[in-house]
């Protein structure tokens, strides 16, 4: 029986799931630092991964690896040219989650917007005493325009939502997207520039790479209006956030939402200091369907990349499917 590692706990069923073709070394418990990841590595074929960083060192500590499948879609945890390099293959976890993170886009935009969480800490304080006019004032949803940073498949879904709170929207994406999908989100192709000039709500939905860095920062922020909103549930270092915490501290933008973070599950600190924020911890994907519907494609990316199942051979979400079928390296 071939060998994997499955790098993290999750649903015991989907384990059961990969017994039927593997022999299984199951991490349950604390992310494996590196070089323990590297020892446990060391004697599989293949492994599961959500997050763990995966570059040309790891994969020379594991001579017999030919496949990293991560429970993500997102894998800027995966060092694609070490990836290829050695003709290991990636796979992600792409689709299964997009509209449970749309969802969670417009939970946290809206509780930004409307000042949920600062106004609930505020309550629990026992800090109010009367109704009052002017208390914790937001920025409407309704009527107002959305701005969307990276346009694939969340960002569509969540700009398919804006319909219905007669949002105008506008985005901003490496390449526009073909006509007939602006046309169906009644989305229009602004400079970055552009957007985040006019947008009252921003949200960032785009892929983390080197050029992606730090999309949002100081300058970006000053351009935003100061009534505007800021949501992130892309990935952490997209946005630089002690110039986001600067930014929110002097009401230079109203608001923000973040579900990810630079360094999580280490936060900066200056973040946990502003009151107006909501702050999550990574978990946009995370309803009980979506996260079974992830952890079980990654495990049939895992089964059929190892040459089992019934898609041996074929797995679904191949990221580098140029190494399939060549001999390790
Ligand atoms: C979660 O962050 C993912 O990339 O799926």
């Amino acid at each position: 029986m071939q060998k994997i590692l499955v790098a993290r706990s999750i649903f015991p069923d989907v384990i059961e799931r990969l017994k039927q073709y593997f022999d299984v070394d199951w991490n349950q418990g604390d992310v494996l630092p590196a070089d323990e990841l590297k020892r446990r590595l060391a004697d599989k074929d293949g492994a599961l991964t959500a997050g763990e960083p995966i570059d040309a060192s790891v994969l020379a500590a594991a001579p017999r690896l030919r496949v990293v499948s991560n429970m993500a879609v997102g894998y800027n945890n995966f060092d694609m040219a070490a990836f290829n390099a050695a003709n290991v293959l990636g796979t992600n976890t792409p689709d299964v989650l997009n509209e449970s993170t749309a969802d969670f886009g417009w939970a946290l935009m809206m509780a930004a917007a409307r000042r949920i969480t600062e106004s609930e800490h505020w309550l629990r304080a026992g800090k109010w005493q009367k109704w009052s006019y002017d208390s914790f004032l937001g920025s409407d949803l309704y009527g107002s325009t959305l701005g969307v940073i990276g346009m694939g498949r969340i960002g569509q879904a969540l700009a398919r939502r804006a319909r219905g709170f007669n949002m105008q929207v506008i985005y901003h994406n490496r390449s526009r997207v073909a006509p007939q999908i602006e046309a169906e989100l009644n989305a229009a192709y602004v400079s970055k520039q552009d957007l985040l000039r006019r947008a009252d709500h921003v949200v960032l939905v785009l892929p983390y790479t080197q050029e992606n860095h730090h999309t949002i920062g100081a300058a970006e922020l000053a351009l935003m209006k100061p009534t505007a909103t800021l949501t992130n549930i892309a990935r952490g270092g997209i946005v630089d956030d002690a110039a986001l915490a600067d930014a929110l501290r002097s009401r230079q933008i109203a608001a923000a939402g973040l579900d990810v973070f630079e360094g999580e599950p280490n936060l900066h600190p200056a973040l946990l200091s502003v009151p107006n924020i909501v702050l999550t911890p990574h978990i946009a994907s995370a309803t009980e369907a979506t996260r079974r519907a992830m952890a079980n494609l990654a495990a049939d990316n895992l089964i059929a990349a190892l040459g089992e199942g019934p898609r041996a051979g074929q797995p679904p979400n191949p990221i580098n499917p140029d190494v399939i079928g060549k001999a390790r390296s």
